[in-house]
């Protein structure tokens, strides 16, 4: 159970004299310099996985492909956005702050998508004037807002309308989003979907170029991604049946599931987006439409499994239960505040210990966090060596999507720092927090 699985960790990591390394640097020397908690981001993997998905999205659709936008949401800083553009890379942002890293990193406007279910008219406009390539409208409050505000600029401004296609994916139900009943979207079903479409054609400041649909995250099965496909497709049918002109674009978003445990199997870019184009040119060729570009939004696919936190034990504890059998309680120097996601969706992880090997018999065990909070917790039942105590370091791999972005200061915990680790050298990219920083927030 505790055994290092290639499957989870970033592609250059392994295990050599009992030592876990992390893109030819030692995971023990890496926690001595920059401390613990510490998120250890592999930079030629992210590369790799960035360049897989753009590489098979363009093999799927061929040259006429539309953009990889990678998910800001998962993880982002200015150091990342500049991988994602090297890569050829779009972005996607859903905030005002997002988009003010991507600005920070000089990221051509261009390529980047604003979302976001209730964008500010600061938001709008910051994104209308710097020349954000694409807004994806989610209301009908936000096609008067986005038409007079792209008109007081005097500009056309290029959107999509996200659309809710009626599909149950396959996910935990707090990161599903295209079932009917979301906040999300203008539903195909109940007519709002068609409404939207007649609603930014009155604005001559909009130019309606596609259609957008994100079903949710952390998925496996390509079905719900089909099925999302098809009924878009329907709806880009009866736009040209309409109005005589083809929408020219199709946005089918994120949600690519990734491994977290040793023997699973994170989806395979080229094979996932191969299926979804055989769907896609049956369809279109049915409904005698010209293929769409396609654009796609993996976040947790491309920086998920490039990162791995490295944690300090501090204490244990054994504790008797109703059954008779006893838990470890195994308490490292982080916690909820760096990854909610256990708390907050039951996430499965991984760990193992990153600093020697250990031959003691493995015992039921319970890793959690220094939160005062008893669903602190990191991974819920793993079974780990008994003689793990103070001082040991434990990986828990897979953690780069939604952990650093959905960090807290709870119990005024500052957040760790993301360090790069490229041929062995390592490189801040954000730093950790100081109970200062924390602290200067306080007039
Ligand atoms: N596009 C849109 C419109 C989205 O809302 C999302 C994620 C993505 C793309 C990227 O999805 P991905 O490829 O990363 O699955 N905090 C949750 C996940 C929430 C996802 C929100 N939207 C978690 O930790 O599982």
């Amino acid at each position: 159970m505790t055994k290092f699985a290639p499957e989870v960790f970033s592609s250059h990591s392994l295990i050599s004299d009992g030592q876990l390394h992390i893109g030819g640097a030692i995971a023990t020397d890496i926690a001595a310099e920059h401390g613990t908690p510490l998120f250890v981001i592999d930079q030629a993997d992210f590369d790799a996985r960035a360049l897989a998905w753009k590489g098979a999205l363009e093999s799927a659709f061929g040259s006429d492909a539309g953009t990889v936008y990678y998910a800001a949401k998962s993880f982002i800083c200015k150091e990342v956005a500049r991988w994602v553009a090297r890569n050829g890379l779009g972005i996607d942002v859903c905030s005002g702050g997002e988009l003010a890293v991507a600005k920070a990193a000089g990221f051509d406007m261009s390529q980047v998508e604003l979302h976001g279910n209730n964008k500010s008219l600061d938001e709008i406009k910051s994104a209308i004037s710097l020349g954000v390539g694409t807004i994806v409208m989610d209301s009908f409050q936000e096609i008067e807002r986005v038409g007079l505000l792209a008109e007081e600029l005097g500009k056309v401004q290029k959107v999509y309308l996200r659309i809710t296609p009626g599909v149950d994916a396959h996910t935990h139900e707090a990161i599903s989003t295209a079932h009917e009943d979301v906040k999300f979207g203008f539903s195909l079903a109940s007519g709002a979907a068609w409404e939207a479409i007649n609603e930014v054609r009155k604005h001559a400041s909009l130019n309606l170029a596609g259609i957008h649909s994100h079903i949710g995250s952390q998925i496996f099965d390509s079905e719900g991604f089909e099925i999302a496909a098809t009924k878009l497709i329907g709806l880009l049918a009866r736009f040209r049946d309409e109005f005589g002109a083809e929408l020219p674009e199709l946005d089918l978003g994120g949600g690519y599931g990734i491994a977290y445990l040793a023997g699973e199997k994170s989806l395979d870019a080229h094979s996932v987006l191969a299926d979804l184009a055989k769907v896609v040119k049956a369809q279109c060729a049915a409904a005698k439409i010209s293929v769409p570009r396609i654009s796609i939004e993996p976040g947790r696919a491309i920086v998920g499994p490039t990162t791995t936190t490295l944690y300090t034990v501090g204490t244990t504890k054994d504790v008797t239960l109703e059954d008779g059998k006893v838990r470890r309680y195994v308490s490292v120097d982080g916690g909820m505040s760096d990854n909610i996601r256990p708390s907050l969706y039951d996430a499965d992880y991984m760990a193992i210990i990153a600093n020697r090997t250990s031959t003691s018999a493995e015992v039921n065990t319970r890793i959690v966090g220094k939160h005062c909070e008893t669903g602190d917790i990191v991974i819920r039942q793993i079974s780990l060596a008994s003689d793990v105590g103070p001082g040991d370091i434990l990986a828990v791999p897979a953690t780069g999507a939604y952990g650093r972005s959905m960090a807290s200061n709870y119990n005024h915990i500052t957040r760790p720092a993301v360090v790069a680790v490229l041929d062995g050298k390592t490189r801040v990219i954000v730093r950790r927090e100081s109970t200062e920083d924390l602290l200067s927030l306080e007039l």
